[in-house]
């Protein structure tokens, strides 16, 4: 061991004054007497990016995590100097940099601080390894608060809080894990009702501390790389969020049917046992779209194989599936099998595809199948190799969808659990080790499977679901939240990390529902499911190892239970794929944590167990045993109660009934939200007619509701409908108008309007302004609802 070396007795070096600056368009670059370097790039009006180099030297400027969509753009610039400081200045805010040390502060443009370094910039070198482990640390206001870093299993609230992110196969982790499956070192920071983002783009092990260290200090450093980071300016948090989504991107819209409800376990085999699960469903009458094969299916755990005992006629099987409105869907593992024999592992070993220690060998690792090695998936030409596999088992065999699995890389019976950090890497041609490239593997193997399974799905919509992966990686892929546990504690935390995630710009993520590892009881189970059926993505899956886990198993209660739920999720389809296309084309999260929603109301900065689902749902899981309901937080408004109609007045707790049939869900008033017929899968029935449900309010309000094809790629053409619907409420009186861009010519015929809460029996309507007969409308006094023909322009009723 080296000690006293003269590395280590440096300790932290820091940037020395400022000898010049220059600006070159859309960057200023900064140099100091210690030939320290920053520069300061303009993204936007409102994100700026950091890049410093200790040696005058800036690496080669590559990211996995940016989106290359997206384009630069601000309005405003201006470099600005005094004696103290540079200040560049945009049409939203000013950055103020130090000519003593390079220290940053940015401010709104009424001077009020934003966020302002403490020490800032600083670093280490690292005498192990070469380069540094690179520093920031920011002053924290009192009041502040901070919010995102993606799956993290703690409290919704992270101040006090301090995690490192190295993505790691946490088998039943628990509350305040560390290090999980993804690495997304993305947080918001509010105070005095402005939040801003940082992100620090760095795929080394990074660190963040909020607080936890010293009281008002937030610290993030890496052990590696450059301090890379943006920062990203609201001043609301649903600004914050929608820029960093815009940078590292949204996905495609997914098919319809991978909203529905999916049933998995580690395994469904043999072939007899998936048909009669299926069978199950559709005798239950308990709607499912997804049926999923884990590692059994394989011919000893050999990725892209066949186990021909079980499955003897895979593609006939899923072909039956379908026909029966089930999509099968199937598991792939980094981890190829060492194995003569067997084709992936020999064209893998010729084409030099699989990853090598730092003196050549190659990287051999235990998973499933044994002894394996590892594709490089960072590697483009692998990536492509790694796509082509897909050609069987999408193409011909007829599997609808991947689920890509240990990616973190995991690694069995090694200490680390993964990689060893001496194994290379290709990045993309920036060649370098496993330290920086392992928080981007799980990533690149979601995005080769990706590009696999969109190619030979086409010209219908792939679907995949990663458990490992980085920021940006929701271009590829859905997400789910690992090896959870059978138990209220995880309950709960799957309602923080699917709303963490949701504000990390993952949205299309869910939990095992249920509990991966042990077993639920039946009313942990129905709790689980209530909470699933809001999460965007929604899959039942155990490890079999403790019981069954298929809503049947607990009791003719809990199926009715479930099933109510699952059927008010297919209902709800129309609202959840519009709040789809709005997270993918206009990267709004699909599920909206209260503090996102109302960030002005201080009560909502600790509030986490209610949130808002699409844009007017407000939803409160119950995550306790034995709860006949709970005390919930209600933001400013008028709520509905879903299940009675009741008003609520907004802004204050209130105790909510909830017996295990029921949970608490309220519709903001003004709120139109559409709904299909409940099916056992998507598309099962020709949707002629639809529900629209009008929560009335005295005054005006909007929605929308996306249509498509529900599959495929037309949508890509311009073929598709947005409605617009826009309520207008008076006391003895209502309009509702609608706009349709009327590009998609769907099956839909009626829309049937359904009033909640109207203050008024209606008396007479109007259609497209021509007086018509209540009785031609279809109008239920009892339900109070009146059919529309679905291209009505504008409908006036009258009490
Ligand atoms: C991992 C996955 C789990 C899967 C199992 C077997 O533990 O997280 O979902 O069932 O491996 O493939």
């Amino acid at each position: 061991m080296i000690t006293n070396t003269e590395l280590e007795k440096k300790g932290n070096l820091f940037p020395k004054k400022m000898v010049s600056y220059e600006q070159d368009g859309d960057s200023i670059s900064f140099v100091c007497e210690n030939n320290v370097h920053l520069i300061i790039t303009i993204v936007r009006d409102s994100m700026l990016r950091f890049r410093y180099a200790t040696h005058g030297i800036f690496q080669d400027d590559f990211s996995y995590a940016i989106d290359e969509d997206q384009s630069h753009g601000y309005s405003v610039l201006e470099v600005l100097e005094d004696d103290e400081a540079v200040w560049i200045v945009t049409n939203q805010i000013k950055c103020r940099v130090l000519r003593s040390d390079l220290r940053i502060g940015i401010y709104d443009l009424d001077d009020n601080t934003i966020l302002e370094d403490e020490i800032g910039f600083h670093w280490e070198e690292s005498f192990e390894f070469g380069g540094n482990y690179v520093k920031m640390s920011k002053n924290t206001v009192d009041g502040e608060n901070f919010y995102g870093m993606g799956d993290k299993p703690t409290s919704f609230n992270l101040k006090g809080k301090r995690f490192s992110n190295w993505n790691t196969d946490q088998y039943a982790f628990s509350k305040d894990t560390s290090e999980l499956y993804k690495t997304i070192p993305f947080y918001i920071g509010l105070h005095h009702a402005k939040a801003y983002g940082i992100f620090f783009d760095n795929s080394f092990k990074t660190h963040f501390d909020f607080c936890h260290e010293r009281r008002n200090i937030t610290s993030f450093w890496a052990d590696g790389g450059e301090m890379n980071y943006y920062f990203i300016y609201g001043p609301k948090i649903s600004e914050v969020v929608t820029k960093y989504t815009n940078l590292t991107g949204r996905p495609e819209l997914p098919p319809m049917w991978a909203l529905g409800y999916h049933q998995s376990k580690w395994s469904y085999y043999p072939e007899d046992k998936v048909r009669d699960l299926a069978k199950s469903f559709r005798d239950n009458k308990f709607p499912c779209d997804a049926l999923y094969l884990d590692i059994d299916y394989m011919e000893g755990f050999r990725c892209f194989t066949w186990n021909k005992k079980y499955f003897p006629k895979p593609k006939n099987m899923i072909q039956d599936l379908e026909e029966d409105g089930f999509k099968t869907i199937a598991i792939i593992d980094p981890g190829i099998k060492i194995d003569e024999e067997y084709e992936i592992y020999k064209d893998g070993l010729d084409k030099d595809y699989f990853c090598r220690r730092a003196d050549g060998p190659l990287m051999r690792g235990k998973v499933w199948p044994g002894n394996c090695v590892f594709p490089d998936f960072t590697n483009p030409e692998v990536r492509e190799w790694w796509a082509e596999l897909y050609k069987t088992i999408i193409g011909e065999t007829g599997i609808k969808g991947i689920w890509n699995d240990m990616n973190e890389p995991a690694v069995m019976e090694v200490p680390g659990k993964t990689f060893p950090l001496d194994v290379r890497h290709n990045y993309d041609g920036n060649h370098c080790s496993h330290r920086k490239a392992h928080n981007i593997y799980g990533m690149q193997m979601a995005r080769a499977t990706y590009e696999g399974v969109k190619k030979y799905m086409f010209p219908k919509r792939p679907f995949t679901i990663t458990r490992a992966s980085y920021s940006g990686g929701q271009r590829f892929s859905s997400t789910w939240t690992g090896d959870n546990l059978a138990s209220w504690e995880h309950l709960w935390l799957a309602n923080m990390q699917i709303q963490r995630l949701g504000i990390s710009g993952f949205s299309y993520a869910g939990t095992d529902i249920g509990g991966f590892a042990d077993q639920p009881s039946g009313e942990l189970f129905a709790r689980w499911i209530q909470l699933g059926v809001f999460h965007p993505f929604c899959r039942v899956h155990s490890s079999g190892d403790h019981g069954e886990q298929e809503p049947w198993y607990f009791g003719e209660e809990i199926l009715d239970i479930t099933r109510k739920f699952v059927e008010l999720r297919y209902q709800l389809l129309p609202y959840l794929y519009t709040a789809f296309y709005q997270y993918c084309e206009e990267n709004i999260p699909i599920i909206k944590p209260l503090v996102y929603y109302a960030q002005e109301d201080i009560q909502t900065h600790y509030r986490a167990d209610e949130f808002i689902f699409g844009d007017s749902i407000l939803v409160c899981p119950i995550q306790e045993p034995n709860a006949h309901g709970r005390r919930m937080y209600f933001p400013q408004g008028r709520w509905y109660n879903f299940w009675n109609d009741a008003i609520i007045e907004g802004g204050k707790e209130l105790w909510v009934d909830a017996p295990l049939d029921s949970m608490p869900i309220f519709v903001k008033e003004g709120a139109m939200i559409p709904k299909y017929p409940v099916q056992q899968y998507v598309d099962e029935k020709e949707i002629d007619e639809i529900s629209l449900d009008i929560y009335y309010k005295n005054g005006l309000d909007n929605a929308m509701l996306y249509e498509d094809s529900h599959d495929g790629y037309d949508y890509k053409m311009g073929i598709f409908n947005i409605r617009s619907f826009k309520f207008t409420g008076k006391v003895q009186e209502a309009f509702i108008q609608q706009h349709n861009t009327d590009a998609y010519n769907s099956n839909l015929k009626r829309i049937k309007i359904i009033f909640h809460g109207l203050p008024f029996e209606i008396k007479s309507a109007k259609v497209n302004n021509e007086e018509t007969d209540l009785q031609n409308l279809q109008y239920n006094k009892e339900e109070s609802s009146i059919v529309l023909p679905e291209n009505f322009a504008d409908l006036h009723i009258v009490g």
